[in-house]
């Protein structure tokens, strides 16, 4: 690896404060250790995650601290001592979700009162939200944004010694927390959180505004992480940023995103690595080389367009065009024979006419994006977009479908290509709905369910029989 400056003290939050919130945690581990003796059973949480995967990842911290400071886990909100939703702001309809669950928690908490409801992650980020909570849905104990995740404990304590609510959101660019535990969901699958924030401020997009400047973790403690991952047996780790590209942007060090790929590439073992998200603006030749060069990096790219039309784009502020994009994956399919794209597209930003959208259409015909993430435009109070010309709601959906009917037969014909060869695919869990199918992805993220009991984490040779717009069918052709 190359020198690494000793990274900014001041980026991250200091040692010392660290360890005074596992002093917190030590607190309440010793409050449920006397319920224990006492005959009574352990405080008992249950955590939900509404929006991204780091948001997921946060949970996961979370989900952590609590195991350590003693708490059990169940997922029904009525039998538990503590219920905490981590919150997502990106559209209208992910913070309607959110009231929604919290309002029908108020009777509840009536029967229960004991009973703890918090709320953290971006929503709670925005002072309006907060102010609108504490009116609204007294019956709320905790709030607190993602700057303060890492003082948890401390808030948690100071809830079930004091009562009355406690909120932590003061605005802030946002620190590195290292060294807090972590309880992951999943025995197979990882997240990786290499960097936090946003430094982009395209138009639309609230996620600046709750989630502070991009500050990225020190290569050493990623690689630290990941190594460590490999050796517990996981076997797909995905990195984690707003925008990964631009990983160590913010330091003083001749380091970026390709050159941890390397460096994590590097490491022996059975596993896959992925990331997302990339900016496109930021995503480089470099990056595509490194990932056709690399034996333990997925040929699945997520590069989120937003928009076809570069009228758009430049309103959007993403600041590439069409083109540019455009380059950037002929390119990719040149030197990744295999490679899967997906990508995010909003459609209805604002004064966004047909034309526009058609360019949208055309540029996803001309990818063939194996997916789509597909979102309606949704205004967010303080960004620039939402004081732009709207467009009419009813346009917005018969775009909307538009463009998923085309994604959906894209899909498809992606799928079909695969029908007769033979993929590797990780086994993920048995099938919800049919237990006689296994679940599993390929290297390209694709879900593909086959017959047979194999436990998660298995690697197989599977052939493709059967394929549609949502995955595959196959059979195991060498375990
Ligand atoms: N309205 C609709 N979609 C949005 N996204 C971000 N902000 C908005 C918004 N205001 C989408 C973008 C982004 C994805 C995570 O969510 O496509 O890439
Ligand atoms: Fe939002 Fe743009 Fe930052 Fe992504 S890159 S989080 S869309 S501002």
């Amino acid at each position: 690896m190359k020198e690494v400056l000793l990274l900014e003290k001041s980026r991250h939050v200091p040692a010392e404060e660290i360890l005074r919130q596992w002093d917190f945690i030590r607190l309440m581990r010793e409050e449920n250790d006397a319920r224990i003796a006492s005959g009574r059973l352990p405080l008992v949480a249950c955590t939900r995650t509404f929006g991204c995967q780091q948001n997921e990842n946060d949970t996961e911290r979370i989900n952590g601290m609590l195991e350590q400071m003693g708490f059990d886990f169940t997922d029904s909100p009525e039998s538990a001592d503590l219920v905490l939703f981590n919150t997502c702001a990106i559209r209208d309809h992910a913070e309607q979700k959110v009231y929604g669950t919290v309002g029908a928690l108020a009777p509840l908490k009536k029967t229960a009162p004991d009973k703890i409801i918090a709320l953290c992650g971006c929503m709670v980020q925005q002072p309006a939200v907060a102010r609108t909570i504490r009116s609204k849905y007294r019956h709320v104990d905790l709030l607190f944004g993602p700057h303060a995740l890492h003082r948890f404990p401390e808030n948690l304590y100071r809830v079930y010694t004091k009562r009355g609510c406690v909120i932590d959101n003061e605005p802030s660019d946002g620190m590195i927390a290292e060294d807090l535990p972590i309880r992951r969901e999943d025995k197979t699958r990882a997240w990786v959180t290499i960097m936090s924030g946003c430094n982009n401020f395209c138009t639309y997009c609230i996620v600046p505004h709750v989630r502070g400047r991009e500050r990225s973790r020190d290569p050493k403690a990623v690689l630290r992480e990941v190594k460590e991952l490999i050796e517990a047996g996981y076997r797909d780790i995905t990195l984690l940023g707003q925008n990964v590209n631009s990983y160590c942007n913010d330091l003083e060090i001749d380091y970026d995103f390709s050159d941890l790929l390397r460096e994590i590439d590097a490491l022996d073992g059975d596993f896959t690595v992925r990331f997302m998200t990339s900016h496109p603006k930021d995503a480089s030749e470099k990056l595509i080389d490194t990932i056709a060069a690399g034996r333990h990096l997925s040929h699945h790219i997520h590069l989120p367009v937003q928009s076809g039309s570069d009228r758009i784009l430049n309103l959007m502020n993403r600041r590439y065009t069409r083109e540019d994009y455009l380059k950037l994956i002929r390119y990719a399919k040149e030197r990744i024979s295999d490679v899967v794209f997906t990508s995010d597209i909003i459609v209805g930003f604002p004064t966004e006419t047909e034309e526009d959208f058609e360019d949208t259409l055309a540029l996803v015909r001309e990818v063939e994006y194996d997916g789509l993430y597909t979102f309606i435009y949704s205004p967010r109070k303080g960004t620039p977009a939402a004081e732009m010309e709207q467009i009419p709601d009813e346009v917005k959906g018969n775009r909307y479908r538009r463009l998923c009917d085309l994604q959906s037969e894209l899909s498809l014909q992606a799928n079909q290509r695969l029908v007769g060869t033979v993929q590797t695919v990780l086994v993920t869990g048995i099938n919800e709905k049919d237990p006689s199918l296994c679940d599993g992805r390929t290297d390209g993220n694709k879900l593909v369910h086959f017959p047979g009991n194999y436990p998660a984490g298995t690697t197989l040779s599977v052939r493709i029989d059967r394929a549609f717009n949502w995955g595959m069918l196959g059979s195991v052709s060498e375990a």
